[in-house]
């Protein structure tokens, strides 16, 4: 087992990429804390893991206020003695996130709170249990359009996940002789929830297809594989990564027919 012995705080468990990721890093031995402000999703996620023989508990939480996440670290430390591996993988894409000139001031606020603070939060209270624990693996969920300028705009969200990509790297400098390993993990575009609710016809979903070399939507299981790399030893001299799992759309000028 991959993640023997091993305690993952995961947010945004409750569904797509962080619920995939929960259910199979507890296959591979790790006991989970499954975090979301969604709590039916997540204790669906628990109620799995359990179903499966694994070990894991819910905790009710708002990545974008410090005591929430203060409490999914105490959570994993009370409940499971320590934390190996933090996942900050919860984010928002709001549908009237457009460009510079439509975007509210509201929407560009609540995307920065939710995906750019809460990576933050999550790092101000998990990094002190990860150095208690020895060390561990910090892992961001940023996105290909850190890398990218978006075939739509949605200028809160791109720079929110511009944020969290340079935020990781500069995590992984300061705390690297503290065995305290951090990467950023830029999925493409996923056939999950938060994507689809956008792309919500025929036509937008082929919009963006077309740039994608491999000629469809990434599923979260294939990311939640990249995360367990990650998250496991087997990673262990990689950390200040941009790691880009996207159906080859970062690497296309054109795509193939
Ligand atoms: P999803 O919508 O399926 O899952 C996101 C989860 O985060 C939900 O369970 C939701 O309740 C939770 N969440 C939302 N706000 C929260 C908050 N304030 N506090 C705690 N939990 C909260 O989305 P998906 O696709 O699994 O996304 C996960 C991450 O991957 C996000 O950071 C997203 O930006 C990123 N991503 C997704 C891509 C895609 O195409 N789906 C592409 C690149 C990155």
């Amino acid at each position: 087992m991959r993640l023997k012995d091993k305690v993952a705080l995961i947010t945004g468990a409750g569904s797509g990429i962080g619920r995939e990721s929960a259910l199979l890093f507890a296959r591979e031995g790790a006991r989970i804390v499954v975090a979301d402000i969604n709590e039916a999703g997540g204790q669906e996620t628990v109620a799995r893991i359990l179903e499966d023989g694994g070990d894991a508990a819910f905790v009710r939480a708002d990545v974008s206020r410090a005591e929430d996440c203060q409490r999914m670290v105490a959570v994993a430390e009370e409940r499971f003695g320590k934390l190996n591996v933090l996942f900050n993988n919860a984010g928002i894409m709001h549908a009237q996130d457009g460009d510079a000139e439509s975007t509210s001031e509201e929407i560009w606020e609540l995307t920065m709170r939710i995906n750019l603070k809460g990576v933050f939060l999550g790092c101000k209270y998990g990094i002190p249990a990860l150095r208690r624990a020895g060390g561990g693996s910090v892992i961001n969920v940023a996105s290909f359009v850190a890398l990218l300028g978006a075939a739509t705009p949605q200028i809160a969200y791109t720079a929110s996940k511009g944020g969290v990509l340079s935020m990781s790297r500069e995590l992984a400098v300061i705390h690297a002789r503290e065995n305290i390993r951090v990467n950023a993990l830029c999925p493409g575009p996923l056939r999950t929830e938060l994507l689809m609710k956008v792309l919500d016809t025929e036509e937008k979903r082929q919009r963006r297809l077309v740039h994608i070399p491999m000629g469809r939507f990434g599923e979260a299981r294939e990311i939640a594989y990249a995360a367990l790399f990650l998250a496991s030893d087997e990673s262990s001299f990689v950390t200040g990564a941009t790691f880009t799992v996207d159906g080859g759309i970062t690497a296309a000028y054109v795509t193939p027919e």
